[in-house]
């Protein structure tokens, strides 16, 4: 498959929906749905925010995911030069080429967290097969977790090897091979993750686990968590900054939008839930686990797991192996919409855009570094600095261009141009789909976004 995404002139398009099928879902499957939605589950109460998420994917992610493929696919081109051609193209106010910006300053600050955390998950391929976590009980898995948090000097070396591995796929262009690797790899994980599932099932808690994530309890509910869960939508299905604008650059002209991006949501949601179903049980059959622990909760609960199923030395580190694959994949979207704009417009190289963007996200990274030890208890609003980037870019940023991507296809991109990238789907689904888009996804995005800052704010200060 190719996913090197910056030819200028023709943009040759994808063989079939399938490759943009495994693209977007490589970029969607990542951290955001391994480690990001088990703990802020965790820290939300569980049922009542997992419904509210699955909500926000059906009813909001979903259209806005198929007017981002639409505006990338119209475009053929990098996310800000698709904005501005469109808004040419159709005489529109310049203010529309901004979210093309947005998006590309969106996606580093992302890029500058995620280093750090895929950072955490290849420190923890070596340590499984040093066997580290062989018969460790919580306590242990506590410990060795906590003592990599105090150590900057392995946390930046383990950060900035990501991020020469993101940089080094998108400099080289050999994303080409990483394009194989994911089709192989990314199959494997979902195995792997329903043998973890067994092994949950079989020695945790599954019923309560179950019952923690299915079960609703509304009155875990705040419009911050709301908030969240909306934000965490946009998140896990890269929407909001141009990753999946720029993929949808390559997809065939005629394949059907709709169809396309509800298999890719399907398999991200699916991806989310059974890591959900694989870390939970094992939190509430150890008692010293703590569903509401926050970052940690992947990387403290299940080494408990691994030490002590049978060959959990091995499937220990396949599985952060699969995780630091995942994160790859995904990270390589986060920054190929500010590389291709650089070399569109501003006349950079590939190498030159490449090592400028991640040096930018690397360094901001540092401050992500910092918030686990030296500036841990240096809080802002009460947010550490990594707290801040994370809110916002998913709780304040992603929901924007959201709300300005629904606006902007839904009520000023001319219905021609909109209707003719949509003539390969059902001739049912467009009707709907334009109305939730023009009156749900404004509305609905505009509250939550409202009504979630407020109460984040007022509750904070
Ligand atoms: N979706 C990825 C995850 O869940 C992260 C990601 C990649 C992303 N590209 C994005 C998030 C664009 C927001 C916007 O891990």
């Amino acid at each position: 498959m190719s996913l090197a995404l910056t030819q200028t002139k023709s943009y040759p398009a994808w063989s079939s929906r399938w490759v943009f099928i495994m693209a977007a879902t490589g970029s969607a499957v990542g951290l955001g749905n391994i480690w990001k939605f088990p703990y802020i589950t965790g820290e939300n109460g569980g049922g009542a925010f997992v419904l509210v998420y699955l909500v926000c994917i059906l009813l909001l992610g979903i259209p806005v995911m198929v007017a981002e493929v639409l505006l990338g696919r119209r475009g053929r081109q990098s996310p800000i030069n698709t904005m501005r051609e469109l808004t040419r193209a159709a005489g529109l106010h310049g203010f529309w080429n901004h979210l093309g910006w947005l998006g590309v300053v969106a996606g580093l600050l992302i890029l500058s967290f995620y280093s750090v955390i895929a950072g955490w998950a290849l420190a923890y391929i070596p340590e499984m097969g040093r066997g580290t976590f062989q018969g460790a009980g919580v306590a242990e898995s506590q410990a060795f977790f906590d003592a990599l948090l105090a150590d900057k000097t392995r946390l930046v070396a383990w950060q900035s090897l990501f991020m020469l591995m993101t940089v080094g796929v998108v400099a080289c262009g050999v994303v080409k091979g990483l394009g194989v690797a994911v089709r192989i790899l990314m199959p494997l994980l979902f195995v792997l993750l329903l043998a973890m599932l067994i092994f949950a099932y079989r020695h945790g808690d599954f019923s309560a686990a179950a019952a923690f994530l299915f079960r609703p309890d509304f009155t875990a509910l705040t419009g911050r968590s709301v908030l969240e869960a909306l934000g965490h939508s946009f998140f896990t299905l890269s929407l909001g900054m141009g990753s999946i604008m720029a993929y949808g650059a390559y997809m065939p002209a005629g394949a059907s939008i709709g169809k396309t991006v509800l298999m890719v949501a399907f398999l991200d949601t699916l991806v989310a839930l059974m890591a959900g179903m694989a870390i939970f049980p094992i939190v509430f059959a150890n008692p010293g686990l703590n569903p509401g622990a926050g970052p940690e909760l992947l990387f403290v609960s299940l080494p408990v797991a691994f030490g002590a199923m049978p060959g959990g030395l091995l499937v220990g580190m396949v599985f952060f192996i699969l995780v630091t694959i995942a994160a790859w994949s995904s990270a390589i979207s986060l920054i190929e919409p500010g590389v291709a704009w650089l070399i569109e417009k501003r006349g950079f190289n590939r190498f030159t855009a490449n090592i400028s963007l991640g040096f930018i996200a690397w360094a901001l990274g540092l401050g992500t570094v910092l918030s686990f030890n030296d500036w841990a208890d240096f809080t802002l609003g009460g947010f550490t600095f990594f707290g801040a980037i994370d809110f916002l870019t998913s709780r304040i940023m992603l929901p924007l261009t959201g709300l300005l991507i629904a606006i902007f296809v839904g009520w000023v991109m001319p219905k021609m141009m909109v209707k003719s990238e949509l003539s390969g789907d059902n001739s049912r689904f467009y009707p709907l789909w334009l109305w939730v888009l023009r009156y749900i996804c404004p509305l609905a995005i505009g509250a939550v976004l409202l009504l979630g800052l407020y109460d984040t704010f007022t509750a904070a200060g």
